[in-house]
């Protein structure tokens, strides 16, 4: 096979380079790049469209000749300068390299720095590049904005559970205008990486476990963050990460390896950094997990083929931090000098931390291990971006400005509203919320009730925050809130359980609030256990046998397996981490000033054995069917299926549910053009102008009080040629209903919402026997089914 790609330096293609499972499926690939080229990169099975910010996608001719202009004045060592980066500040990670900063700087040896917050310290080292350095080049600032600058938003989880991509790109707005005030121009977000593993720690950083969700999130923070012009001066650019799989480590162990096979990589790992790229976002970040065997930081077919050669990306690639040096203990590379040379030519620009580069990218392009030619190419992706924030006309940060930009009422408004969106009502027995107006005496009880720093997620920061006890009191009066801490997050003693019980005992109702502290979710923060840490389950149990009104709150980075609160306490909401304004949206919710909406964006488990749970699963030859799964096996057909025999398959509430405080009723799902065909849609299948397929229901609040509701659309195909889930997601739309409202919800939906990755890795609709669901929920709901003729 002719090879389309670039020559490799030693002589052979990228082809040759690929194992004999990728070559074989070379040919498959080939087609699914000409098509995808063809179709101008737009195979997301996202809504989001390309916008103004495609302009990374594409070389802007009105900066590739100041871009080519530099570069010719470059000498190897500044342009390898440009390749590094270095943490200066407070540390992400382990070590950061060195510190010798201010003098690599005016040497030209330094891209970029990170985690330097402080704007004056910004303009030192910034007057450092464009002073002291020969050719004056900007030093371009990053930091994990992840939710939010200092208005610090629920954590990206919570803002996925809104359904609302409009929330995330304002709420990324706010981030960017903060942080571009600040003088940091470049954020690590979005974390798109699907996380179907609620042991894994990071799933708090992403928008959960599927990828259509995903992918409507990823295109929202990228327009967010990057605005409608990347050189305007509040636009910051983003960078999509984990590239790729992080998210399935092995065990939900951080860090850990992942097998992820490309039809599944394909259909479900990729399509939310794809989202992000079409909507233009300027850079992508490398993952510390090996894909297959080969770490991700020096995976050619990732960063090279399915990266720069099908979506066509333009922008800078980077590492993570001290990746590079982590292809050592991978045990692909015996020294520093290979781990530069293999992320290099792997396709890492930039080298986070590990200063690999720096040491050994000279000697690599002098004995012809890397090419110049590439070293060029990295350098104009970084060049580009540059130019692109307009960072060669601004280069500095105007000190006295930055603090204006922090926490503007409508930008802690903002975080209210997203927090209040976010919350997911998960049970409510006797309408035990929203709480009477009239309700005297409130006890706050748990480690989480009265501390102003537990809503916080990762980003630092004081700001006017406040704890759930202290907005309760503001609105109920000092006098009328018990407080009581009742346990520590991982201590506690009996004494203060029975001091919590006798407060519990005083009260008119009890609101707990428990779950885990930021720093047990993010990164490094897995766990075994999904149970309630320390004492908690304890004083739970106390509290629940006052037999006092219990409101169960659960403050935390992913779902929690509390099997006995959802049988014993009769209101339990998930408050996630909810940001600087969770206490006030907090108050507003239990007494039903905000009516929540928020629905799971991860399958929510009974038990830690259940995981990896996904809605999204596929059948296998054994499904459970009808058997009654609450019983164990008792004979034969009972036994043989795909089960456990000492729990249900099913989740303890499944993605996409949540409550309300009114209830809504679905009528059946109809489609309204049941005749379709694979060849018409297929040949459809880059054209967003006709509606490809159509379908509706009646939504009906049957409540007394307004509501939102998010109505999502799953199909199912049976009949292909590559095993489908159960069902997927495809469509989804929130609708206001007053009580006693009825609306028709109407899903117009693209011909690629029928295409799957076939067995050849193909993107193509096929023939089968179509099932569709416009349901609450991913479990729920009356199916309708057409077929795809050939
Ligand atoms: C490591 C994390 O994996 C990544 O998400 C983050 O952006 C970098 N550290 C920088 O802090």
């Amino acid at each position: 096979m002719r090879s389309l790609f670039p020559e490799f330096p030693s002589g052979r293609s990228w082809c040759d380079l690929f194992s004999k499972r990728l070559v074989d499926a070379g040919r498959s690939r080939l087609l699914a790049f000409l098509f995808v080229l063809v179709a101008a990169i737009s195979l997301a099975q996202s809504p989001v469209k390309s916008d103004a910010n495609a302009a990374m996608n594409a070389r802007d001719p009105k900066f590739e000749a100041r871009v080519e202009s530099l570069l010719q004045q470059m000498t190897l060592g500044e342009k390898i300068g440009q390749l590094v980066q270095y943490s200066a500040g407070q540390p992400t990670g382990p070590g950061t390299g060195r510190s010798d900063y201010e003098d690599m700087i005016a040497r030209g040896e330094i891209g970029s720095l990170f985690n330097v917050v402080d704007p004056h310290q910004i303009n030192i080292y910034q007057h450092l590049a464009v002073e002291k350095s020969r050719l004056h080049i900007p030093i371009l600032f990053g930091l994990d904005v992840t939710h939010g600058f200092q208005t610090e938003f629920p954590i990206p989880l919570a803002l996925a559970s809104t359904w609302d991509p409009s929330i995330v790109e304002q709420a990324s707005r706010v981030a960017a205008v903060e942080a571009a005030a600040d003088g940091i121009r470049w954020t690590f977000s979005p974390m798109v990486d699907i996380a179907r593993d609620a042991r894994w720690g990071r799933m708090a950083e992403g928008a959960g476990e599927d990828s259509f969700l995903g992918s409507a999130m990823a295109g929202a923070y990228v327009r967010g963050y990057q605005g409608s012009r990347l050189d305007a001066p509040d636009s910051i650019a983003a960078c999509v990460k984990h590239f790729v799989g992080y998210g399935a480590a092995e065990g939900g162990r951080d860090y850990n390896s992942t097998e992820i096979s490309e039809h599944t990589l394909r259909e479900f790992y990729l399509p939310p950094f794809h989202a992000a790229v079409t909507a233009g976002a300027a850079s992508v970040m490398s993952a510390f997990n090996s894909l297959d065997g080969i770490p991700s930081t020096a995976n050619l077919f990732t960063l090279k083929e399915i990266l720069r050669h099908e979506w066509a990306f333009q922008g800078l690639t980077v590492s993570d931090w001290d990746a590079i040096a982590e292809l050592i203990p991978h045990g692909i590379a015996g020294d520093g000098a290979t781990a530069a040379r293999k992320a290099f030519n792997a396709g890492v620009d930039m080298d986070m931390v590990s200063s690999l580069y720096h040491e050994h990218l000279v000697q690599l392009v002098n004995t012809g291990q890397v090419s110049s030619s590439a070293i060029d190419d990295a350098v104009r992706h970084v060049l580009r971006v540059k130019f692109a924030l307009g960072l060669f006309e601004h280069p500095f940060v105007d000190e006295a400005a930055a603090p204006k930009a922090l926490y503007r009422p409508a930008s802690l408004d903002l975080a209210q509203a997203a927090a209040e969106r976010s919350f997911v009502l998960l049970k409510n027995e006797h309408g035990l919320l929203p709480l009477s107006k009239n309700t005297q005496t409130i006890a706050v009880i748990g480690p989480l009730g009265d501390d102003p720093s537990h809503p916080k997620g990762d980003p630092p920061g004081a700001g006017p925050r406040i704890s759930f006890a202290d907005a309760l009191a503001q609105r109920i009066g000092q006098e009328h809130v018990l407080r009581y801490r009742g346990a520590g997050i991982l201590d506690g003693d009996d004494e203060e359980i029975a001091t919590a019980v006798a407060g519990a005992q005083k009260s008119d109702v009890v609101i707990l609030a428990l779950g885990e502290s930021p720093n047990m979710s993010g990164e490094a923060a897995s766990r075994a256990d999904l149970g309630l840490p320390g004492r908690q389950q304890e004083l739970l149990e106390a509290i629940v046998k006052t037999g006092k009104p219990v409101v169960l709150i659960l403050f935390s980075g992913r779902p929690l397996t509390v099997p006995w609160a959802f049988e014993h306490v009769p209101a339990v909401m998930a408050a996630w981490l909810p940001g600087i304004r969770g206490g006030p949206a907090l108050v507003r919710t239990l007494f039903g000033e905000a009516n929540p909406s928020g629905k799971l964006v991860v399958s929510w488990p009974r038990a830690v054995g259940q995981e990896p749970l996904y809605y999204n699963a596929l059948s296998t030859g054994r499904p459970p069917g009808s058997v009654d799964l609450d019983r164990p096996p008792f004979d034969v057909a009972s036994r043989y299926v795909s089960r456990y025999i000492d729990q249900m398959n099913s989740p303890q509430f499944p993605f996409g549910y949540g409550q309300s405080y009114t209830s809504f009723s679905y009528g059946p799902t109809a489609i309204i053009n049941p005749r379709l065909s694979a060849k018409e849609l297929d040949s459809n299948l880059m054209s967003d102008a006709q509606p490809a397929f159509i379908a509706e229901a009646a939504v009906r609040n049957v409540g007394a009080r307004a509501g939102d509701e998010v109505v999502q659309l799953y199909i199912r195909l049976q009949g292909t040629s590559t095993a489908q889930p159960l069902r997927m997601l495809k469509g989804f739309q929130t609708v206001s209903l007053g009580p006693g409202e009825t609306k028709r919800v109407k899903f117009e939906l693209p011909a690629r919402t029928l295409a799957i990755w076939n067995d050849r890795n193909q993107f193509r609709v096929e023939p089968a026997k179509l099932t569709v669901w416009i349901s609450p929920d991913s479990a729920s709901g009356t199916p309708a089914e057409a077929e795809i003729a050939p």
